[in-house]
């Protein structure tokens, strides 16, 4: 009976793939319709010109968008084109994520590759392909191997993303003399003023019936795709990409294929995550096992740096000692976290160690830290030290020290790095996004995966779906975390950051924001501030707990010290939180304003749900409608105190505990700059 159910499933799920030859006349125009036939995509040649655009529900969504590429010391792939064909398939199909937002991932599209050539005489071919899904599409150029075009120099993607409307657009910039890694605050303005901004750009109509987002995936052997304006208050964005030393964008031979162009459309600004787009425009997992994955909550000497009780380097204040380790490490196995992030265990950050670049080394510790035993220690109670490798940037000396140093880890039993660029250009003067750093990141990803080593990138290269082929890529920053709460300028992080990351950045995968912060006015902290006046967290400390439901990632931080938990009962919620899941709903959100979401937690009858608001104090009512019926849980509620404010009274949670069913609703009351978390765990 079982295995029948099975089968009859796996039937139900298996592609059905279909495809057409186009007939071998010349055409002009081409459709591709989403399955569910709202989006069409029309593929067109005028004058000579390649362009697509987009229609939903029979209205505009992109005009008429440009296509090419410009190449140095060659003719620009534009003009004189000419449609010579095309086949189409459609694919439906479920896969199941090792780890997620989601277990089950539905990809379900129409795809039409379009043979392209130039109209002269041995004139150069490229092939677009589009893939069209319900949720949104993805297309990317392929070049093929050809006499008229080897090897290649791409000095500009022509990709143009001509908007209809001129929608409202929520950016961080990408064309400041610094970039600081895209940890910027948000920025919202018509897309028409936008000038140089960076992907997912996530964008609501004027008539607010549709949302926007433009992103790419499966990044491999490329540079990172920026969107710039066109000037003239015009709505058209086009692609720019991020440079080598030398001003050559990508160097390539043929045959060769791009990333995935993505742009994702949903009706309601609660239907753009849990986003699955560019996770179906990247390959299967390339691992025989992911068993070894394992998603966790972390603690770290780490806060203490950044607050400043504690330093990287070595002396009195050095925190990554032997002792001060221990002491974390009976933390985490008593609290049932799974991992210790040390910082400033090797040798390399005495000095000015963003300058001094190449003194890191990956393998040897400072004297005070004896990392064998502190392995052995960690791993006889259950716990994972996460071995910290900040390279400044200095990727040539990371790349030499790189095999030798994970074969140590592995040795250990470490199987997580936090890996850090902190500068804004690499060694040899290239982009901190340019091809030369993305294929630098997938080569550790690969060779972490051969080490049996997670990780977790700070200052990476943006998500662009890279964890369904390589699992052991679990999380990143490249946006602005909780560390700007201890030192950051512009009165750190505003109470509205978060409302925006959920649908900005966070569309475009997991993100290390390390959240839990508890001494929100650092009033127990005995270091000095960096900048005393300013540095605070701007949340309600019930609002920490909800960052970590809102703010998705498989590797969560309890980012305080551990002191500043004790007697905290607060803290049983981080310690309950699942870090993932079977299942994500948002229940309501406005982007800027407010997020209120559910997730069921993997493999286990728990669900959680999560709200926080921006400045404003606001009421939800949420009704438990997605438990299963007749089963009795137990709602445990962590929410604003009396009289909670995150600027006047930050501290105050309520924790209350109530019987519920699918048939209950629960009202959410958030402070202003505050937030909820609730566990729903079935009744004993
Ligand atoms: C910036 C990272 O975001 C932070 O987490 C880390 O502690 C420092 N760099 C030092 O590597
Ligand atoms: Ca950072």
């Amino acid at each position: 009976m079982m295995m029948r159910m099975r089968l009859n499933r796996s039937i139900a799920f298996t592609a059905i793939l279909l495809a057409f030859a186009a007939p071998a006349a010349a055409q002009t125009q081409l459709r591709v319709e989403s399955p569910n036939g709202r989006t069409v995509v029309t593929v067109e040649v005028r004058e000579g010109g390649l362009y697509y655009s987009i229609q939903r529900d029979n209205r505009a969504i992109f005009l008429p968008s440009r296509l090419g590429f410009e190449f140095q010391g060659a003719p620009p792939l534009r003009d004189n084109l000419r449609i010579t064909g095309s086949t189409t398939r459609t694919v439906d199909t479920v896969w199941t994520q090792p780890w997620g937002e989601v277990a089950r991932v539905r990809d379900h599209h129409n795809e039409r590759r379009i043979s392209v050539s130039e109209e002269s005489p041995g004139g150069r071919q490229l092939v677009v392909v589009f893939r069209v899904f319900n949720d949104g599409v993805g297309f990317r150029y392929e070049l093929p191997e050809q006499s008229g075009l080897g090897e290649f120099a791409i000095m500009q993607e022509l990709t143009e993303f001509a908007l209809a409307d001129d929608a409202r657009a929520w950016w961080i910039p990408s064309n400041r003399p610094r970039l600081d890694r895209s940890e910027m605050l948000y920025s919202s303005s018509p897309v028409s003023v936008v000038d140089s901004v960076q992907t997912p750009l996530t964008m609501e109509t004027r008539d607010r019936r549709t949302f926007i987002v433009i992103h790419e995936a499966n990044l491999v052997d490329y540079a990172r795709m920026f969107l710039a304006g066109r000037g003239m208050e015009s709505r058209t964005l086009r692609a720019a990409l991020a440079p080598w030393a030398d001003g050559i964008k990508v160097r390539g031979r043929t045959p060769f294929v791009t990333p995935w162009r993505t742009i994702q459309l949903a009706d309601r600004a609660t239907e753009l995550a849990p986003s699955v787009l560019g996770l179906n425009l990247n390959p299967p997992s390339a691992l025989a096992s992911t068993d070894w994955i394992t998603p966790m909550k972390y603690v770290g000497i780490w806060w203490g740096m950044h607050i400043n009780t504690m330093t990287w380097s070595s002396g009195p204040k050095h925190g990554a000692t032997t002792e001060n380790t221990k002491r974390y490490i009976d933390f985490a196995a008593a609290n049932g976290l799974g991992g210790v992030l040390v910082e400033g265990w090797n040798v390399g950050w005495d000095g000015d160690w963003i300058a001094n670049r190449n003194a890191f080394s990956f393998t040897q510790p400072y004297p005070d830290y004896n990392l064998p035993e502190l392995a052995a220690y960690a791993n006889a109670k259950g716990v994972k030290l996460i071995a910290h490798n900040e390279t400044s940037g200095g990727i040539e000396n990371y790349e030499r020290q790189m095999d030798s140093a994970f074969a140590l880890y592995r040795s250990l039993g470490i199987n997580a790095i936090k890996s850090g660029y902190v500068t804004d250009t690499l060694g040899g003067g290239h982009s901190h996004y340019s091809q030369y750093a993305v294929r630098h990141h997938r080569k550790v990803i690969e060779t972490a995966a051969r080490y049996g080593i997670m990780l977790d990138v700070h200052e990476p290269i943006h998500d662009t779906g890279e964890r369904r082929t390589w699992p052991n890529m679990m999380t990143r920053e490249g946006a602005r975390g909780q560390e700007y709460n201890a030192w950051g300028g512009e009165g750190g992080n505003p109470p509205e950051h978060e409302t925006i990351l959920f649908f900005t950045r966070l569309l475009a995968g997991p993100m290390d924001f390390t959240p839990g912060v508890f001494d929100i006015l650092y009033e127990r902290s005995t270091g000095r501030a960096r900048r005393p006046e300013e540095s605070r967290v701007r949340t309600t400390l019930a609002k920490q707990l909800a960052l970590y439901l809102v703010l998705y990632s498989p590797m969560h931080m309890a980012a305080d010290l551990p002191e500043n938990y004790a007697n905290q009962p607060a803290f049983q919620f981080i310690r309950d939180v699942a870090v993932d899941w079977d299942t994500t709903r948002v229940i309501d959100g406005r982007i800027g304003d407010y997020v209120v979401l559910a997730r069921k937690a993997r493999g286990s009858p728990e669900w959680f749900v999560g709200a926080i608001t921006d400045e404003e104090a606001r009421t939800f009512t949420v009704p438990l409608s997605f438990l299963p019926r007749g089963r009795s849980y137990v709602a445990e509620i962590y929410a604003d105190g009396p009289n909670a404010h995150w600027l006047t009274n930050p501290l105050p949670v309520a924790i209350t505990r109530r019987p519920v069913t699918s048939a209950s609703t629960l009202r959410l009351v958030l402070a202003p700059g505050g937030g909820q978390a609730i566990r729903l765990r079935p009744a004993r």
